[in-house]
């Protein structure tokens, strides 16, 4: 149980989606403040969550030693108690995001002090699933709530904090973070400036529900970060040449997106993710996420595809594991005739979500959201 010493307005538990880029962030124009090199557009995802508890540490108020505390946890509940969780490691990332989150809430700040997290992801973290994203989204808005006293959305909204500003924030944890704030499909626009940093909704998800499937290759962790990935993008000969086509895809991929286009989103979703694995090929400092099996995986794909057998088109973010993006009705049956080929990989089956949510909602085990296992 929670300690004697805390109180209910002490405890707040957000829930964060992840994001899959359509138009993916790679290369930051400033990697202090995660400024992307171009505008990205991602649609947020329901099923593949983040979920943390931050409760402020009455106990470390007055020590010099404690400052925050971050947790793997397991069951997350109201009460839970904080013991048996996994401590972070290296918590120097998420304090100094922490603090400089801190230091932006000070007008609001009704409730101060050290924070416990404990926070719980429903799949598997850094293979290419966006965790960063999720993580960042759901540490932001669980400690926004628990600094300010406000433990809703609608709370927040009252005091003059919108999910836009909550997206800016988390976008100093994790660039892709500001995406995941909101539902549907996000648009984050490049700007020089902090003032210029847009990131905003373009349609909720009830605008055209889809379903992603995330085909499971390989759950080890990557061997090269997505921070690292950022930095290298730029030492390739290829960079100039998707920067320079940036503003071209994403007119187009805004029409499909308005016109529900699924045939012209999937020829644009798959030229953008493979250029993006170019230009890390290409890099001084080559990197590939790719594996063997992600190639053979995508060969097939788009041979069944030529058939009229898999009407499914993929992206891949900086990991091995492709994410195929088709309609809700034909997804089980994708998934049955992957299962059927390779009977080795998983399969998560996601859809459009609807953003962060405060109160967040308790985890599925990851179990129930996985089929092959
Ligand atoms: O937010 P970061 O620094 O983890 O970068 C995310 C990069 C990609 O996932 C590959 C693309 C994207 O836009 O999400």
């Amino acid at each position: 149980m929670v300690d004697s010493m805390s109180n209910d307005t002490d405890t707040v538990i957000a829930s964060a989606p992840s994001n899959i880029a359509l138009i993916k962030y790679w290369g930051k124009s400033d990697a202090t403040l995660n400024w992307p090199a171009n505008d990205s557009l991602s649609m947020t995802l329901s099923r593949a969550a983040t979920t943390t508890m931050a409760r402020i540490n009455r106990a470390a108020i007055n020590s010099t030693e404690h400052s925050h505390d971050l947790s793997l946890g397991h069951l997350l509940a109201f009460g839970d108690s904080f013991d048996n969780c996994l401590r972070v490691r290296d918590m120097t990332k998420p304090r100094l995001f922490l603090e400089r989150l801190r230091a932006e809430l000070k007008p609001w700040i009704k409730n101060d002090g050290p924070l416990e997290i404990v926070t719980k992801n429903s799949f598997p973290s850094a293979c290419g699933i966006a965790s960063s994203a999720s993580g960042y989204a759901a540490l932001t808005v669980a400690a926004v709530g628990v600094w300010t006293g406000q433990h809703t959305m609608a709370g927040l909204e009252t005091v003059g904090i919108s999910r836009d500003l909550i997206a800016a924030w988390a976008r100093m944890g994790s660039g892709s973070a500001c995406r995941s704030i909101h539902g549907g499909f996000v648009h984050w626009l490049r700007g020089e400036t902090a003032a210029n940093q847009k990131c905003r909704q373009l349609f909720d998800c009830s605008h055209w529900p889809l379903a992603d499937l995330i085909v499971l290759i390989d759950g080890k962790h990557k061997q090269v970060s997505s921070t690292e990935g950022h930095a290298r993008a730029f030492s390739s000969p290829l960079m100039n040449v998707r920067l320079a086509g940036a503003g071209e895809r994403m007119k187009s991929l805004l029409n499909a997106l308005e016109n529900k286009d699924l045939e012209k989103l999937g020829d644009i979703i798959e030229a953008e993710a493979l250029e993006m694995h170019a230009v890390m090929m290409t890099a001084t400092q080559p990197t590939r996420y790719f594996t063997d099996k992600t190639v053979e995986f995508l060969c097939w794909l788009r041979q069944q595809r030529s058939i009229g057998s898999i009407p499914a088109w993929f992206t891949v973010d900086a990991g091995p594991n492709p994410h195929l993006i088709c309609l809700p009705e034909h997804s089980q049956k994708i998934s049955s005739q992957i299962k059927a080929q390779f009977p080795e990989f998983s399969i998560i089956s996601d859809c459009t979500g609807s953003g962060a949510a405060l109160p967040g909602f308790m985890p599925e085990s990851r179990e129930d959201q996985i089929d092959g296992h």
